[in-house]
């Protein structure tokens, strides 16, 4: 009995943590170009109906915090990391509208 207790709460504090943790409100910014910051919206994200996994994955993202992955136009334009989606099919293109990411 004790033991399913224990469990139950274990389960409750695990959801609710990786609730609070995630960047659905949250917004990152990526201040390292000279092109200017960009601003990554969880919320512009996840309203966009993507689950944690389309980026928290073994090739994009694969740690839940900020700063693990370097991000280079280099491999944004070869379809990696946000050109997964940033390539004009799933998303506008990062070649063609560099001032929808950086804002100087
Ligand atoms: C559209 C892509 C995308 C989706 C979807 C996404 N994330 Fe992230 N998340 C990122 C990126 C990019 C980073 C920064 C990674 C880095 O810099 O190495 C990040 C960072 C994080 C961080 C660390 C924030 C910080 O301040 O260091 C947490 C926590 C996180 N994500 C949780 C989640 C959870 C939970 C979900 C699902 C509800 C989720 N993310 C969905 C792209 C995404
Ligand atoms: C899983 C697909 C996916 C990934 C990965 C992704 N995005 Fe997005 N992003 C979208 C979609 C879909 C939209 C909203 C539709 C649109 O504007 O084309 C969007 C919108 C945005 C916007 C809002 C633009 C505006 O005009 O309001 C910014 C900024 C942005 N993304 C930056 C990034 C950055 C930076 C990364 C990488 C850290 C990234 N995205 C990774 C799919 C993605
Ligand atoms: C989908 C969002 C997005 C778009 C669109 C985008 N960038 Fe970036 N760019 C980033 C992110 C994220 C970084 C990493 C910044 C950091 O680490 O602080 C970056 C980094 C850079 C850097 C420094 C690193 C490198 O690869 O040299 C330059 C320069 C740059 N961008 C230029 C551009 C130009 C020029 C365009 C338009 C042709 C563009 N970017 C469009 C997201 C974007």
């Amino acid at each position: 009995m004790n033991k399913i207790l224990l469990l139950l709460s274990i389960l409750i504090f695990c959801t609710t943590t990786a609730v609070i943790a995630v960047p659905p409100n949250k917004t990152l910014t990526f201040d390292q170009s000279s092109m200017g910051t960009v601003t990554f919206s969880g919320k512009v994200h996840s309203d966009a109906g993507f689950g944690c996994k389309e980026c928290h994955n073994k090739e994009m993202f694969p740690k839940m915090k900020q700063g693990t992955v370097a991000i280079t136009m280099e491999k944004i334009y070869a379809g990696k990391l946000c050109g997964e989606c940033h390539d004009g099919t799933r998303a506008f293109a990062a070649k063609k509208s560099c001032s929808r990411c950086h804002v100087r």
